[in-house]
């Protein structure tokens, strides 16, 4: 019999927004006439902006035409879109970044797992705790940990707790990791980070030939001038680290399906031989090999985004979760209960009211308000406790879903 990647094994449960369905539908199967309102996983609602639409439609009509018909796109993606991913994210911002170092993909959670395949299975790898599930259980999955212990964690990885203690801001090691995983502004806890606390761990990564991963999916939410919107806006960053970033939560994408990678030239790895391995290779190699792109017409659509008519409709998206999150707070914060984040991120943490676990404040929601939300236990041992609400809905669905959380639970 073929044997199985006994990495697999390891891994706790089931992936935490699995996991919530599971428990919905099993809710909804035995109350079906219950009115649940999901503000778990953070799935946009709203629908494509008409910028978007519009060129998508013009390219399905391209494929409709001989001439303009196309079949494999380049594998790093169309260069029209990765040049205006250069110019409008990067360039535009001050950020040394160049059209070839962009890799275009069909999501940040895929290229975030992805990654490992170019790095050794020998790397010390910190996390924060709470953290993005993928993170984790990518490097299950590769082999990079040990077995999880009684509270959830891995074996072989370094957790950086992060707390109100601490403003949610991962203090840096005393000791080397190889591999950094950061994400701002932060999944879970709706935190961000500055210019300074970066640089301090840019600062770190070089001095130790570390990698950071920045996850910045959610990068435009940040309404804060002075908040960092990339890694590369940090100097030296082009040395020590790899960005992820995605159409999904700026211009609804997560069903249409497209992101990109930056991974800059000259940056660096070890090979077991000693000598030193440009990352930007390993990765071009990778995609070639593994992936075929994006399709075109998602592509056309992605790029519409930075046109003028695409920059102002995704603006008011922006602008409408943000107004949904400052919604979740104020109305959390008004029945007693003590929240975080949700000023430049679409998530709010709140801390489970009367020393709820956050399984128990979860499967509450869910029997006596019918709402959903993500238990921060899910995001690893130190989310105990705190409860993350999505600002991912309708505007209808948001205050109703506030309306019957502050009846129930006001203190
Ligand atoms: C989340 O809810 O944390 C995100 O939707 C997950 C993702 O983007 O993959």
């Amino acid at each position: 019999m073929a044997t199985v990647n006994d990495n697999y094994l390891k891994l706790k449960a089931g992936y935490l927004f699995p996991e919530i369905a599971r428990r919905v539908t099993a809710f909804t199967e035995a109350n079906p006439d219950a009115p649940v309102i999901k503000l778990g996983i953070g799935d946009v609602t709203e629908p494509l902006p008409q910028a978007c639409r519009d060129a998508m439609i013009a390219a399905v009509n391209d494929m409709g035409d001989r001439d303009s018909f196309k079949g494999y796109g380049p594998e790093q993606g169309y260069l029209w879109l990765r040049e205006a991913i250069a110019a409008n994210d990067f360039k535009a911002r001050g950020c040394d970044i160049d059209a070839s170092e962009i890799f275009v993909s069909d999501g940040a959670k895929c290229d975030s797992g992805n990654i490992l395949d170019i790095f050794g299975h020998d790397n010390t790898i910190a996390v924060t705790d709470p953290v993005y599930p993928v993170y984790v259980d990518t490097n299950v999955m590769a082999g990079n940990t040990g077995d999880a212990d009684d509270s959830g964690k891995y074996g072989g990885l370094t957790y950086i707790p992060i707390s109100a203690d601490n403003d949610f801001m991962a203090a840096i090691p005393d000791t080397k990791v190889d591999l950094i995983y950061l994400c701002f502004p932060n999944n879970p806890t709706g935190a961000t980070a500055t210019k300074e606390q970066l640089q301090a761990w840019v600062d770190y990564a070089r001095a130790n030939g570390s990698i950071i991963f920045f996850d910045a999916a959610y990068e435009a939410f940040i309404t804060d001038d002075s908040i960092p919107h990339s890694i590369f806006e940090i100097e030296g960053a082009r040395d020590c680290a790899i960005e992820f970033r995605s159409f999904s939560k700026n211009a609804g994408f997560t069903g249409t399906r497209c992101a990109f990678t930056v991974v800059p030239k000259g940056l660096m790895g070890k090979a077991a031989d000693g000598s030193d391995v440009e990352l930007w290779k390993l990765w071009n190699r990778r995609q070639c090999t593994k992936f075929n792109g994006v399709s075109y017409v998602v592509q056309r659509g992605a790029e519409a985004v930075y046109s003028e008519a695409g920059q102002a409709q995704i603006k008011e998206l922006i602008a409408f979760y943000l107004e949904n999150a400052a919604i979740v707070r104020e109305q959390l914060t008004a029945a007693g209960m003590e929240v975080f984040g949700g000023v430049n991120a679409p998530y709010v943490w709140v801390k489970a009211p009367a020393g709820l676990t956050s399984w128990d404040f979860f499967d509450k929601l869910l029997h006596n308000c019918n709402v959903v939300g993500t238990p921060g236990s899910g995001f690893g041992a130190a989310g105990e406790g705190y409860f993350r609400i999505s600002a991912f809905n309708s505007r209808e669905n948001v205050v109703e879903a506030m309306k019957r959380i502050t009846d129930k639970f006001s203190v």
